[in-house]
């Protein structure tokens, strides 16, 4: 089947099994286009709460995300085209991992970045994404220790917004990780007219190089309202398809092709419509890890509503 004929396959599958699709802005962009809802990773958890109409939630993006909208929906069928997308920073912390660092630390309050297992969303105190990590952190007030997992960028990050030091667990994505100082320095000099922004969870030397350090949501919203005419991207490739799509009035330039997870990438239109012909692969987490998980991802969703 070529792209058009997976699409009006996709569109009559998704009408029969009363499902919506829910995708990542890092996604590819005949899939961006093909979704009812194309986000970021709070938009999408906010998201996934909310469906009601719809008994199946199809889910293209990456495990923990899937997860996340099965603890936060458990009256739906998520399911994933392809299940064996995982993302290697969630894996870099195990619950067992957690729960001897929470025992070197006791009483520390946790935030975890929900690019992590749901076990060990169920360990801590509350989530966090990359559009609300400084609000999360600073709600837990004048605390002596606060535990960071798995991300050590973005607790950079954070750290730096507040002015605390915090305890981070040494995570990383290696898709980000790989940009170097020097690529940003580089691409200023090609783009002199260009603005930078950077993903978070890049490396402190490149963010301490851009004009913007903003989650996914963050540059959509950017793109909306600036009148810059023209932006360098760090961060991963499928956000560039959403961008252009927001603002084609801007100019967004790649930072460097290296920046493509292989697992969001993963997914795809075929992948799709099989998953909606036989509800596969469902994702599903067990009540006693889902309790905690829901209470930690609440806490997070309260935080970022409140003023
Ligand atoms: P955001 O969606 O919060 O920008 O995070 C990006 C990411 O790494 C998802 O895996
Ligand atoms: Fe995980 Fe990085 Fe891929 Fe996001 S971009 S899913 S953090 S590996």
């Amino acid at each position: 089947m070529n792209n058009a004929e997976l699409v009006a396959t996709i569109q009559r599958l998704r009408r029969e099994r009363r499902a919506v699709i829910l995708a990542h802005t890092y996604q590819t962009g005949d899939i961006q286009d093909v979704a009812d809802f194309v986000g970021d990773s709070y938009g999408l958890s906010k998201k996934a709460a909310e469906v009601r109409d719809a008994e199946v939630i199809v889910f293209c993006g990456v495990q923990f995300m899937a997860e996340t909208a099965a603890v936060l929906n458990p009256g739906r069928a998520v399911i994933m085209p392809d299940p064996e997308a995982g993302c290697p920073m969630a894996d870099m912390i195990t619950a067992d991992q957690l729960r001897a660092f929470k025992a070197e630390h006791p009483g520390a309050p946790v935030v975890c970045y929900v690019n992590s297992t749901a076990e060990v969303k169920a360990e801590s105190t509350v989530c966090c994404t990359s559009s609300n990590a400084v609000k999360v952190v600073r709600s837990l007030g004048d605390v002596p220790e606060i535990l960071f997992v798995p991300d050590m960028y973005l607790g950079m990050f954070v750290e730096k917004q507040i002015g605390r030091k915090m305890v981070l667990w040494k995570g990383f994505c290696p898709t980000h990780a790989m940009i170097r100082a020097e690529t940003v320095q580089r691409l200023r000099q090609e783009n002199p007219d260009a603005k930078v922004m950077v993903h978070p969870e890049t490396r402190p030397e490149v963010q301490e190089l851009a004009d913007f350090v903003l989650s996914t949501g963050q540059m959509i919203e950017l793109a909306k309202k600036t009148d810059i005419r023209k932006f360098v991207v760090g961060t991963e490739d499928g956000i560039l398809h959403a961008l252009r799509l927001t603002a084609p009035a801007i100019e967004f330039v790649h930072l460097s092709p290296f920046l493509r997870c292989p697992n969001m990438k993963k997914t795809t239109l075929a992948k799709i419509a099989r998953s909606l012909e036989t509800l596969e692969t469902r994702i599903t987490v067990p009540e006693a890890v889902a309790g905690g998980a829901r209470r930690s991802i609440q806490a997070m969703l309260d935080i970022a509503a409140g003023g």
